[in-house]
């Protein structure tokens, strides 16, 4: 077993919440050792470093940091003693040997949804104890393994009450990072998923959540992919928020393949050509440094 899907995925994919099980936390890339040097052989340049404000309405706070010379040892310390979320963006790009644990969980998926899976990113997620991720949603469809630790996950529909179109344009267009306005009345809406090592789940894309960590550090995949429909709501997201922008046209994204889909879809392919659109860019400052000298294991920059 690499990762078991039930039986009714195929029904259920881009729909609802699926549940999994796997056994890649038993694999030796997961253990204090492997993390260090999955840490030192990851470009430090790409290394997601964040901290957050704490759960709260309206908009969480998210403050970027970097390690430019802290060892992969000591940035592990620094997530044990202090209060950061890692994400390793791309791992199985950028690190050679995670590339066979990524095409494991992906071909997985493929076979149980029957679905051609682009854009294959998985993302390696090392937190500290008790960190809150804010209210957000990601563009991609996720399926998110946990390693180590354990977590909450609240999960949200992916409607326009919970997730504002113009909001979820920002993202896309990257003017905004991933964080979403958050109202307590969403919590009557939420579906709760307590996650321990060896479970896994998919959501359908663009439902908004936001992640609880229990006292312990915490290690998780965030397996990133696209299906066809998936980019094209993408790319016709993307081509809303240039409507919305240069001419005040206000639509609501939907999740159907529909005619006017794929001609914004297109239209949002030739925009992005022309624009010579790069490498998304986060529009966050660098903030702080991990360092362990300092009590918190961080100072300001
Ligand atoms: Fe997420």
């Amino acid at each position: 077993m690499t990762v078991t899907w039930p039986k009714d995925t195929r029904a259920k994919f881009g729909k609802s919440l699926i549940h999994a099980s796997h056994d890649l936390h038993t694999r030796e890339q997961f253990t204090d050792e492997g993390l260090a040097q999955i840490l030192d052989d990851y470009p430090r340049e790409e290394l997601g470093i964040w901290t957050f404000g704490g759960h709260c309405e309206g908009m969480g706070t998210a403050i970027k940091g970097m390690a430019p010379n802290a060892s992969g040892k000591e940035i592990l310390e620094a997530v044990k003693r202090g209060t950061f979320w890692l994400n390793l963006r791309k791992c199985n790009e950028h690190v050679g040997y995670l590339e066979d644990t990524a095409d494991d969980i992906f071909d997985s998926l493929e076979d149980a949804t029957d679905k051609r899976l682009r854009k294959r990113d998985m993302g390696l997620l090392i937190s500290s104890p008790e960190v809150h991720v804010n209210y957000h949603l990601d563009i991609p469809l996720v399926c998110l393994l946990q390693l180590r630790g354990e977590k909450r996950i609240w999960m949200y529909p992916a409607d326009e009450h919970h997730a504002p179109s113009a909001q979820v344009e920002d993202i896309v267009h990257t003017r905004r990072e991933e964080d979403l306005t958050f109202s307590n009345a969403f919590d009557d809406n939420d579906e709760i998923v307590d996650l321990k090592p060896g479970m896994a789940i998919t959501w359908p894309q663009t439902a908004p959540h936001r992640v609880q960590n229990a006292d312990c550090v915490n290690v998780s995949l965030s397996c990133e992919y696209m299906t066809l429909p998936a980019l094209v709501q993408a790319n016709a997201i993307y081509m809303n928020g240039v409507l919305r922008s240069k001419f005040g046209v206000d639509s609501v994204r939907t999740k159907q393949v529909t005619p006017l889909n794929l001609g914004k879809a297109a239209m949002a392919r030739l925009v992005k050509a022309a624009a010579r659109a790069g490498a998304p860019k986060s529009p966050s400052p660098v903030e702080f440094e991990i360092d362990l000298s300092e009590e918190a294991c961080f100072r300001p920059v």
